[in-house]
């Protein structure tokens, strides 16, 4: 339940009886120890992490406490209670920018900024824990993600609700870097497998082959929206931002056969629709609203 947590985005499953929410911070090691020896898991998939690279420029402590500590945390008190499945959700950022080719599992990690480098020292936490004591881990490394619910900090939910509140879009620099745009139910398939039939000490690219540059995306969602390239301002770049993301992610097609089933226009088009229809989730998390319901809910306690 950080500034980015929202129990909204649970709320289809809140009376799922398979459902429960602890709110805790994973870096708190007596209650990961309580939840853990209580309820038994049969495994443990670790989403939890600061991921905004721009706020990891600004700040970068809580991502060194959440993504190195927190991960460092829940690792140990796997391992204490001989949980049997362990996946730590990582990033194709760890490796760093490449110009050419792409990334396989093997490649050196080369993180840029605060963020990255934090989730690569978490990925190799992670794997020195199968290396050292045979905790049963497994890691998938995914391109960039989009979808509904994505916070509107991230690049595609960011300029969909600006263009929505007729805003100007902010571009970094020439707009010419690259992503790998995953969608996000592509991703969940691919995690859901890795975490079923994935092979312990293993490290999985998941990505997708629908590389852009932020530019023609940038086009593409002005485009669907019905609006023109005067929307865009052109704006300072970020430090040592990344030119281009790209995996190889033959590994997880040959050994688990899997691969994105979704169409990047379609689910891009479903996407800029999901925003339109729910324009309350995200009114309140851009106004202001929600962070002052969160303090109130949970940092005032
Ligand atoms: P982002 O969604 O922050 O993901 P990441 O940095 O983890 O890849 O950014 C995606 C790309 O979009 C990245 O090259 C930075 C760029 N970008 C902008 O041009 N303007 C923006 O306002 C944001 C948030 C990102």
């Amino acid at each position: 339940m950080t500034y980015a947590g929202n129990p909204e985005n649970l709320r289809d499953i809140e009376n799922n009886p398979r459902y429960k929410f602890i709110k805790g911070d994973i870096c708190d090691e007596k209650l990961v120890n309580e939840i853990i020896s209580s309820e038994k898991p049969d495994g443990v998939i670790n989403f939890a992490a600061e991921t905004h690279v721009d706020r990891s420029i600004l700040d970068s402590y809580s991502f060194v406490k959440t993504d190195v500590l927190g991960t460092q945390t829940l690792l140990d008190v796997s391992k204490k209670y001989n949980v049997s499945r362990y996946l730590h959700i990582s990033t194709d950022e760890i490796y760093g920018s490449i110009e050419k080719g792409s990334f396989s599992e093997e490649s050196l990690l080369n993180p840029s900024n605060p963020y990255s480098a934090s989730k690569a020292s978490a990925d190799l936490i992670v794997k020195s824990y199968f290396i050292t004591y045979k905790t049963p881990v497994l890691i998938t490394r995914s391109s960039n993600n989009f979808g509904p619910f994505q916070y509107p900090e991230k690049i595609i939910p960011l300029f969909i609700t600006n263009l929505l509140e007729n805003k100007k879009i902010p571009l970094y620099g020439d707009g010419l870097n690259i992503r790998d745009w995953l969608y996000v139910l592509d991703n969940c398939q691919a995690i859901d497998l890795v975490f079923h039939k994935g092979k312990e000490g293993q490290i999985y690219n998941v990505g997708s082959g629908n590389e852009l540059t932020n530019l023609d995306l940038t086009k593409l969602i002005l485009e669907t929206m019905g609006k023109d390239e005067k929307s865009i301002e052109y704006v300072k770049d970020r430090p040592g931002h990344d030119r281009r993301y790209s995996l190889d992610y033959t590994k997880i097609k040959k050994e688990l056969g899997w691969q994105p089933k979704y169409d990047f226009k379609k689910a891009l088009i479903e996407t800029i629709n999901w925003y339109k229809e729910n324009k309350d989730w995200w009114q309140k998390i851009k106004s202001g609203e929600y962070l002052e319901y969160y303090k109130k809910q949970y940092l005032e306690r």
